[in-house]
């Protein structure tokens, strides 16, 4: 057979902790492009990379820890995980669990999620439990039942999760040769600011990457806890996966941002929808509103003069456009788009295109 790329957990074995007695629960997940971003180069004079997790098997970069989150939970005898959710972790979650023959339970926002990502759930069997609370609910009470219950925590709380997500630095250093100047993503609970900072350390640390990149972070504007300094009580933004007013890694966040000279910032939702657009217009990278404020990040970074010319940036951009695809289908004063409809007849359709016969 020929070769093929075999999932994170494999292919940093030698990197994360684990054994010949970890069962490898694997989707192929990790691998995912990265991608040179001309119209966004053209637009701020950096080097732009965009590493686009949307590549993953479940459509986001949280198959990265649930890989390692689940091989770990089925290696200490675990017969159900369970997560609370914005969409994504529970996505992944449900199919790693299906994969590895145990159960997921999932803990969701009532009306809070992407139709995609509550599809994937329930696609893949988990038990789906729309709570009648916010995200922040959600994972106290799993965090209870996990302390209580005979389930295994597989939110980002679990350290495992961070360990395997940690794995999309090493790509970024192998494919670039070095670290990034600058390195942006989306943070909703900071756990993937996180595992980025500590990727980066331990490649800087053996001596493959010659700096730490300056990690800037990005939170919803109505959704900033970190920017503002404390808890919010009613989390909102159109930006659902990052709804989440009191993040379960604020603490380890706050050291990398210290430690990386970093930054968190906050974007309004009009923001983040502009830059949306941009990336899946200009770019060709389609994803959802959480993803893009990395790049909306960005622009305002870059615009406020912190950017130099010339400087290396990677964005991620964490999870797929059709998870929740709705926000393509507006215009930016928030009116739906209607393909126009022609009948089945070349001349009349070459009519609408403004073709002429040649
Ligand atoms: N982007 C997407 C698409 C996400 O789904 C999430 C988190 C983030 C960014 C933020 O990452 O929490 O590590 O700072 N989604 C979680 C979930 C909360 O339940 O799917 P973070």
């Amino acid at each position: 057979m020929a070769n093929q790329w075999r999932g994170v957990l494999r292919e940093y074995a030698d990197r994360l902790d684990i054994t010949e007695k970890t069962p490898i629960i694997t989707l192929g997940e990790g691998g995912t492009p990265l991608i040179r971003a001309a119209a966004l180069e053209a637009r701020t004079g950096a080097k732009v990379w965009v590493k686009f997790e949307g590549m993953n098997p479940t459509g986001s970069f949280k198959d990265r820890g649930m890989t390692m989150a689940v091989s770990k939970a089925v290696e200490h005898g675990a017969k159900a995980v369970i997560c609370a959710s914005t969409g994504n972790t529970s996505a992944s979650a449900a199919a790693y669990a299906t994969h590895a023959g145990i159960t997921a339970a999932v803990l969701v926002p009532e009306g809070k999620i992407a139709m995609g990502k509550l599809a994937q759930a329930i696609a893949h069997g988990a038990e789906l439990l729309q709570v009648q609370g916010n995200f922040d609910d959600c994972l106290d009470i799993a965090r209870d039942l996990a302390a209580n219950y005979p389930v295994h925590l597989v939110n980002s709380v679990n350290p495992d999760r961070i360990e395997g997500q940690k794995t999309a630095a090493f790509e970024v250093v192998e494919v670039l040769e070095d670290a990034p100047d600058f390195h942006i993503v989306p943070v909703g609970n900071a756990g993937n600011y996180t595992a980025y900072f500590r990727g980066y350390s331990e490649e800087l640390a053996r001596g493959e990457s010659t700096k730490l990149p300056r990690m800037f972070g990005f939170q919803a504007e109505g959704s900033a806890p970190i920017v503002l300094g404390h808890v919010v009580k009613s989390p909102e933004t159109i930006a659902s996966a990052i709804r989440i007013g009191n993040p379960a890694s604020w603490k380890l966040a706050t050291a990398a941002r210290e430690t990386s000279d970093g930054y968190f910032g906050a974007i309004s939702d009009a923001k983040i929808l502009e830059a949306h657009r941009i990336l899946s217009s200009e770019v060709g990278i389609f994803v959802e509103p959480a993803s893009a404020i990395s790049v909306a990040g960005l622009l305002e970074r870059s615009d406020a003069g912190i950017i130099p010319k010339g400087a290396t940036v990677v964005l991620t951009v964490t999870g797929h456009g059709l998870k929740d695809p709705q926000w393509a289908l507006r215009t930016p004063d928030g009116s739906d788009i209607k393909p126009t409809i022609v009948p089945a007849d070349t001349t009349e359709i070459a009519d609408v295109l403004g073709l002429r016969s040649v």
